[in-house]
């Protein structure tokens, strides 16, 4: 009797200890547009798939308190890092310290500018220079055949010493030389903000700058809205070419409605590939140090109502 008791509780008893959750610390820039908010969500969305623990922290567009969040990250000992840098520099002591701890770190939407790309698993982003480029292209094919002795840009630009930034404007450069009468005039800087973009387009109308300009080529979408807000409050009625970079659902109504001319896209939705490559870590599978994701761009020659509705 009693060893038939014994055989009948050893045959209910859990085979395995059941493994402990993988825990994913992800620290986030800000919250500064539309875009940056689906692109937080999509991560979240695709974590939650899994049986993952979520550690999740908003940098609030400061640096020093990113570093601190990924510091508590390091703390916690947790098993993964997630992490979109709001700039460029300054990240390589505490990715040495993530190294030291042994936790992997996956970056995404910007790079960061380091000299030891071991401190990192990969990088997941839109490729910022082919958007710069798109945007040009358009620039360039819109003017192609139009008479025109001196076509003048005014370029609004996103965070200084980040990538979206640097690599957007390199990208628009590029294609736009090939038309000598293009030429980037003016720049003002409105750091992806609505309200900047607002102030900077209210003050060069009121100084009379915007009257000699031909194009405005914004780095997002938010800067525009607002450029957008202070052409209306303004009451300005000029011929202005307008490319815009993010494709928010917002901005797609805009060109629908004929008020844009331009929106390249920049791909907000992360959280499939990296649901992917923490997948892959864990199960020892190969991971590409650069992981591009697809874009493109819908303009006025798009087929408008073909445009799949944005989630963001
Ligand atoms: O880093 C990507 C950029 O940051 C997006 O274009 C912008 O909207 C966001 O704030």
């Amino acid at each position: 009797m009693m060893l038939i008791l014994v055989l009948l509780t050893s045959c209910t008893q859990p085979q395995k200890e059941e493994k402990a959750a993988i825990v994913v610390g992800f620290s986030q820039s800000g919250t500064e547009s539309n875009w940056r908010k689906r692109h937080t969500e999509s991560i979240k969305e695709e974590l939650g798939k899994e049986n993952y623990q979520v550690l999740y922290r908003n940098g609030f567009m400061n640096q020093e308190r990113q570093i601190q969040d990924i510091r508590t990250f390091i703390a916690y000992k947790v098993d993964i890092i997630i992490f979109t840098p709001l700039k460029e520099d300054g990240w390589e002591p505490v990715l040495k310290e993530a190294k030291d701890a042994g936790i992997p770190v996956i970056i995404t939407d910007r790079n960061v500018n380091i000299t030891d790309n071991s401190l990192f698993l990969t990088h997941i982003g839109p490729s910022f220079k082919a958007e710069g480029n798109r945007a040009g292209l358009y620039a360039y094919n819109y003017f192609k055949d139009k008479e025109k002795e001196h076509i003048n840009i005014l370029e609004l630009k996103g965070l200084s010493s980040t990538s979206p930034t640097t690599l957007r404007h390199d990208g628009f450069m590029e294609t736009i030389q090939r038309d000598p009468r293009m030429n980037i005039t003016l720049t003002r800087d409105a750091d992806y903000i609505r309200l900047k973009g607002k102030e900077q387009m209210n003050k060069l109308i009121e100084e009379g700058l915007l009257e000699d300009i031909d194009i405005l080529f914004s780095h997002n979408d938010e800067m525009t809205h607002g450029a957008l807000d202070a052409l209306d409050a303004h009451k300005v009625k000029k011929d202005l070419v307008i490319i815009t970079i993010d494709g928010q659902e917002d901005m797609i109504t805009q060109l629908k409605k004929g008020r844009i001319n331009a929106v390249v896209e920049c791909n907000p939705n992360a959280g499939w590939y990296v649901r992917n490559t923490i997948s892959r870590y864990f199960n020892n599978q190969s991971i590409p140090q650069e992981i591009y994701m697809p874009e493109t761009i819908f303009s006025d020659q798009s087929q408008l109502d073909a445009i799949p509705t944005r989630n963001y």
